[in-house]
């Protein structure tokens, strides 16, 4: 099984839209779980109509993994969900997480290996605290997702500098785990300073890069709950660059 956690610490860059619509594309190639680990609970909202467990339970061993994950409209994607409102991994982001150094590898990714998943997928929050840093831990590649703005540029310093502080801390190789991968997501080429943008970022050596352009489409899957090939009027760019970062990542 591969872990693959999207990731950026900034919000409203697209990392839930990415990390779906590459684990919908995921999917086609094996059985794949979407692991929900932004107490906002959007991939939840997403993906799924209701939920009797979720991943704050499975991380406090209240429920197995298999008892939290539900089935998605989606052949082969499955959720591990997180309730947005009321839900309970806002408090143990904030309070508990810190005892619970292994549990999400153990817990989740471990488990999910047990369920015979090919592929674990995770969205993230914008935070980097003992929550997230366990989730890094625990995959083996991260995914950034940023905009090509000033504030991405400043934000991926810091999302390096964490990266570099976990691989030391923890002792893991220089690659462990593998951060390779850098999406632009809703590239418009109607804004010339993104060119510029782009061009900066292509200066990072050791990087691949893919562009996501931006298209409604991904707002329209999110409201009628389906997944983002599912809507008629989606760019063929859109499913062309997340065919291939599924087919990067597999
Ligand atoms: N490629 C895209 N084109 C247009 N809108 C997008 C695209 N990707 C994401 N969005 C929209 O941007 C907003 C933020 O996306 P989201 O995935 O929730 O970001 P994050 O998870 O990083 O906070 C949402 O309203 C979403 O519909
Ligand atoms: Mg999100």
């Amino acid at each position: 099984m591969k872990t693959i956690t999207f990731a950026n610490q900034k919000g409203g860059v697209g990392k839930t839209s990415t990390a779906v619509a590459v684990a919908t594309e995921l999917a086609k190639r094996g059985k794949t779980l979407m692991v929900d680990a932004d107490s906002q609970g959007n991939t939840s909202t997403w993906l799924i109509d209701s939920l009797s467990f979720e991943l704050a339970q499975v991380l406090e061993e209240k429920c197995t993994l298999r008892e939290a994950i539900v089935e998605t409209g989606i052949e082969n994607l499955f959720v591990l969900p997180t309730a947005g409102v009321g839900g309970g991994l806002r408090d143990y982001a904030l309070y508990r997480a810190p005892k619970y150094h292994k549990e999400f590898k153990r817990n989740v990714v471990a488990a999910a290996e047990v369920e015979g998943f090919d592929y674990c997928v995770i969205d993230t929050s914008p935070a980097f605290n003992p929550l997230e840093w366990n989730i890094f831990l625990a995959s083996d590649e991260i995914v950034a997702v940023l905009e090509l703005d000033v504030f991405s540029a400043d934000g991926m310093e810091s999302f390096t500098a964490n990266i570099a502080e976990l691989r030391k801390q923890e002792d893991l190789g220089d690659d462990k785990p593998l951060f390779n991968k850098i999406i632009f997501n809703k590239r418009d080429e109607r804004i010339s300073q993104q060119k510029q943008f782009f061009s900066e970022f292509q200066k990072l050596s050791g990087y691949n890069f893919y562009i996501i352009p931006v298209d409604q489409a991904v707002k329209k899957a999110q409201g009628l709950h389906c997944a983002v090939d599912m809507v008629k009027d989606v760019k063929k760019d859109t499913l062309t660059a997340l065919a291939g970062i599924a087919e990067a990542l597999k």
